[in-house]
This record gives C-alpha cells, sequence and structure tokens, in this order.
C-alpha cells in the first residue's frame, strides 16, 4: 500500500514506515475517549470550551433565578419575602455568580480555550489535563458554593467580600471562609 499524502502546499509527499506509525500512534493517543469513563477524561481544548460555556450558563441561570426573587422583595414597599439575612445571601451569590461563575469563566475560560489553539494552529492546548482540571475545580467549587447557601451558609458580606465587613468581626462563622474556597478554587 503506498503511503502518499497530499501536504497543506498541495505537495504529494510518500511517507515512510517511521512516519505513518508515528502519525497512528498520535492519532490513537489524541482520539476522544468514549463511554462514560471517557466523558471525565476527555482533555481536548474543544470539549472542554464547550464545557466551560454550558457551565458558565448554567450558573448564569441560577443567578438570574436569584436576581428574580431579590426584584421580587424589591417589588412592593414593606415587603417580607426574603428576610434582611436571606437578602444579604441573595446579592452576594448573584453577584459572585455573575463575576466569578459566569462572566470571567464566558470571556476568559471558554473563548479562550476554544480558540486560542485553533488561532495558533495547535493540537491542543499547553497542559491539556490541567486544562480538564481547572474545569473539575471551577464546576465543583461552584456547586460546593451553592451547596453551602442552599444549607444557610451562603457568603453575605457581597460580592467583592472586603475587611472589615468580611472579617471576623462582623461575619462570624463559616460563611466567608466558603466564599473563599469558592474563589481559590475558581481563580486561584
Ligand atoms: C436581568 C438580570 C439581572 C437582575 C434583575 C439583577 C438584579 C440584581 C439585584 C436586585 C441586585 C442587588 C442590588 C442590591 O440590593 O444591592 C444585583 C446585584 C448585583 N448584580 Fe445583578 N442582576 C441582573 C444581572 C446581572 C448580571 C448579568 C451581572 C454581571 C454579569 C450582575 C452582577 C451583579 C453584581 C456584581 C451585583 C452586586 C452584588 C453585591 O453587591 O455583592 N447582575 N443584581
Amino acid at each position: 500500500m503506498s503511503n502518499v499524502v497530499i501536504t497543506t502546499s498541495g505537495r504529494a509527499d510518500e511517507l515512510t514506515e517511521a512516519e505513518v506509525l508515528q502519525a497512528t500512534q498520535l492519532e490513537r493517543v489524541w482520539r476522544e475517549p468514549h463511554g462514560f469513563w471517557g466523558w471525565f477524561q476527555a482533555v481536548h481544548h474543544t470539549t472542554i470550551g464547550k464545557r466551560y460555556a454550558v457551565t458558565a450558563f448554567g450558573f448564569f441561570l441560577l443567578a438570574g433565578l436569584l436576581a428574580g426573587v431579590m426584584r421580587l422583595q424589591l417589588a412592593f414597599p414593606e415587603a417580607h419575602f426574603l428576610s434582611p439575612d436571606k437578602y444579604n445571601q441573595f446579592f452576594t451569590v448573584h453577584g459572585t455568580t455573575m463575576m466569578f461563575l459566569f462572566a470571567v469563566p464566558m470571556m476568559f475560560e471558554a473563548l479562550s480555550v476554544y480558540l486560542v489553539p485553533l488561532m495558533v494552529g495547535t493540537r491542543n492546548i499547553a497542559f491539556p489535563r490541567l486544562n480538564a482540571y481547572s474545569y473539575y475545580l471551577y464546576l465543583f467549587g461552584g456547586l460546593m458554593f451553592y451547596a453551602a447557601f442552599l444549607t444557610n451558609t451562603g457568603s453575605d458580606n457581597g460580592w467583592f467580600s472586603y475587611v472589615p465587613l468580611a472579617g471576623p468581626d462582623f461575619a462570624p462563622g463559616k460563611r466567608s471562609d466558603f466564599w473563599a474556597c469558592l474563589l481559590r478554587q475558581v481563580i486561584g
């Protein structure tokens, strides 16, 4: 069998056996894994980039839900739909989600992970496994943050979490710790 390939310049090149072997090995190494476990093993930048976009959009919807509840509270004077404590948690979780779980991952991670390797013409992003690991940190950090919110441990110091409001004097308990854990996982 002849190993002729047409190169990008339109030239027909004959590949040696070693080159064919190398190309086959590369094809095998970079092939997208299949099945249930394969889904977790995926490291291709387009797959991870799309996951960032879909997950960021999911968090955007969650934060939008919180915004809707806040607007309900603000829609009528003297409304008691949310307690002051819950309102503080709602706007903090809403703001933090919009900024760190939606805007930043959508603008930077999703777009750059998807596009940059295509723009520079590389096979994948540098350190593809680290890239996939970052995605899982982002996903599980965000889910942990919402688990804390659902168990009344949602941060209530605003999305910027300034001290002294976020310090031990004004924010006793674990709420600020959970917020810091999220940022450590998503941004750190
Ligand atoms: C229709 C969509 C939205 C509605 C109805 C909405 C509503 C609100 C409300 C009611 C607050 C609380 C204001 C307060 O009482 O201090 C708030 C805060 C905030 N929102 Fe939104 N929002 C929306 C979309 C967004 C988007 C798209 C972003 C950013 C990408 C965003 C980022 C923030 C931030 C950073 C805060 C401040 C949170 C804090 O003070 O800790 N919001 N929003």
